[in-house]
C-alpha cells in the first residue's frame, strides 16, 4: 500500500515516533512535513480537473494513495486544506477533515457534545461579534467565579484564562481581538474542581472502539495555571477506570473520532456524575505515552493499517459485483 504521511513539521518527538512505526511497517510511506521552518511548504495545483499536492518540487497524486493521515499542534486549518484534497478524492483518512473542522473549534465542539448529552461543563459561547452587554449572564448560568475563558481556537493551553469577574473576561476578548486578525469567538466556563488546588486533568487515548490500558493525569505547576504539558504541567502514568474509559470513547464517538486524546476533568466529588470532558484532539501527542512504555505511536499506527487492509476486500468485492 501506498500511504501519505501529512505531518506539520518532524522536528517533534510524537512525529518522528509515528513517522518511524509506519517505516517499520513494510509499506510504501511518503512523508511530507508541510509547514517545516515554521514556513508553508506546499501548494495545490490542478492538473486535468484534479487537485495534486506539491511538496519539494514533488508531485503527490491523491489516485497513487490508500491512506493519509495528518498530525499537526498548530497549523491544524493548514493541514487540513492539505489533507482534504485526499479525502475528497476517496482516499481513506484516520480522521476525516469535516469531523477535524468541528472538534477544532471549541465552539462547535461543546455544542456537537451538549446535542449528544455529553458531559462537560457548564459553558456560554460568544461568537465573533458578541458583545458582553449583560454581565449578570456568568453568575446566572455558571455559579459563582472564577470563570474559564478560552478562544474558540487554540491548543496547548494558548490563552487560556482565569476570569473572577465580567470585567476580566471584557479584557480578555479585547486582547483576543488584538492578536488574533480573524475568529474572535470565545467560550466561558464554569471551574471545575477547588481554584484552591492545583489543577490537574487526564488525558486518555481513543483508538477505534478502545482505549490504551493506562492514562496520563497532568498536573499544573501552581495553582491558577493550565495543566497542559506544553504549560510545564507534570505527566504521569495511570490505570484507567472503567468510567473514564465510557466517558473517553463516548467524547470520540459523539466527535466521530477513530483516534482522539480526549481530556477530562473530575470535579471534587469524584463520582461518576463529577466526570466532565473538556476538549478532544484529533492528532494527539503520543510521545508522553511512548515514553512511559504504552506504545500509543505503534498502536495508531498498527490500528490505521488494519483498517485500510480489511477495506481492500471490500473494495475488491464491490468491483466484481459491477463487473458481472
Ligand atoms: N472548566 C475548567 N475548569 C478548570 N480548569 C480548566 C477548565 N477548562 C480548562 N481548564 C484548564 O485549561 C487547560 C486547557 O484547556 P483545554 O480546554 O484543554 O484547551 P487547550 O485546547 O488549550 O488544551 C486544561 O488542561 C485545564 O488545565
Ligand atoms: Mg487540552
Amino acid at each position: 500500500m501506498n500511504i501519505l504521511f501529512l505531518v506539520e513539521s518532524l522536528e517533534n518527538e510524537t512525529a518522528g515516533n509515528l513517522a518511524n512505526e509506519l517505516k517499520y511497517t513494510e509499506h510504501n510511506v511518503d512523508i511530507v512535513p508541510y509547514f517545516s521552518n515554521n514556513q508553508d511548504q506546499c501548494s495545490i495545483k490542478n492538473e486535468h480537473g484534479t487537485d495534486v499536492l506539491i511538496f519539494d518540487e514533488q508531485t503527490y497524486i491523491p489516485e497513487n494513495y490508500d491512506g493519509a493521515l495528518l498530525w499537526c499542534w498548530g497549523t491544524a486549518a493548514l493541514g487540513r486544506k492539505y489533507l482534504r484534497i485526499f479525502e475528497d478524492q476517496g482516499v481513506s483518512v484516520l480522521n476525516s477533515t469535516y469531523d477535524t473542522e468541528i472538534t477544532d473549534s471549541k465552539i462547535q465542539f461543546a455544542t456537537t457534545l451538549a446535542q449528544a448529552n455529553a458531559p462537560v461543563p457548564k459553558t456560554i459561547c460568544f461568537d465573533s461579534n458578541d458583545s458582553i452587554d449583560n454581565i449578570s449572564i456568568f453568575q446566572e448560568q455558571l455559579g459563582k467565579p472564577p470563570y474559564v475563558f478560552k478562544p474558540d481556537y487554540g491548543t496547548q493551553g494558548f490563552e487560556v484564562r482565569f476570569a473572577f469577574s465580567a470585567q476580566d473576561i471584557q479584557l480578555f476578548a479585547e486582547n483576543l481581538r488584538k492578536i488574533q486578525a480573524h475568529n474572535h469567538g470565545f467560550i466561558v466556563q464554569e471551574f471545575i474542581g477547588d481554584p484552591d488546588i492545583v489543577i490537574s486533568h487526564f488525558r486518555v487515548l481513543v483508538i477505534g472502539d478502545n482505549v490504551l490500558p493506562g492514562l496520563i493525569k497532568v498536573t499544573a505547576k501552581s495553582k491558577m495555571n493550565v495543566s497542559n504539558i506544553a504549560a510545564g504541567g507534570k505527566a504521569e502514568l495511570e490505570p484507567i477506570h472503567n468510567e473514564l474509559k465510557k466517558v473517553a470513547l463516548l467524547a470520540a464517538k459523539s466527535s466521530k473520532l477513530n483516534v482522539a486524546g480526549v481530556d477530562i476533568m473530575v470535579k471534587p466529588g469524584g463520582k461518576k456524575e463529577d466526570i466532565v470532558i473538556l476538549e478532544v484532539n484529533d492528532g494527539p501527542g503520543t510521545k508522553t505515552f511512548d515514553r512511559k512504555g504504552i506504545n500509543a505511536s505503534k498502536a495508531i499506527i498498527d490500528f490505521f493499517i488494519d483498517s485500510l487492509e480489511s477495506q481492500k476486500p471490500i473494495e475488491k468485492a464491490r468491483q466484481i459485483v459491477t463487473l458481472t
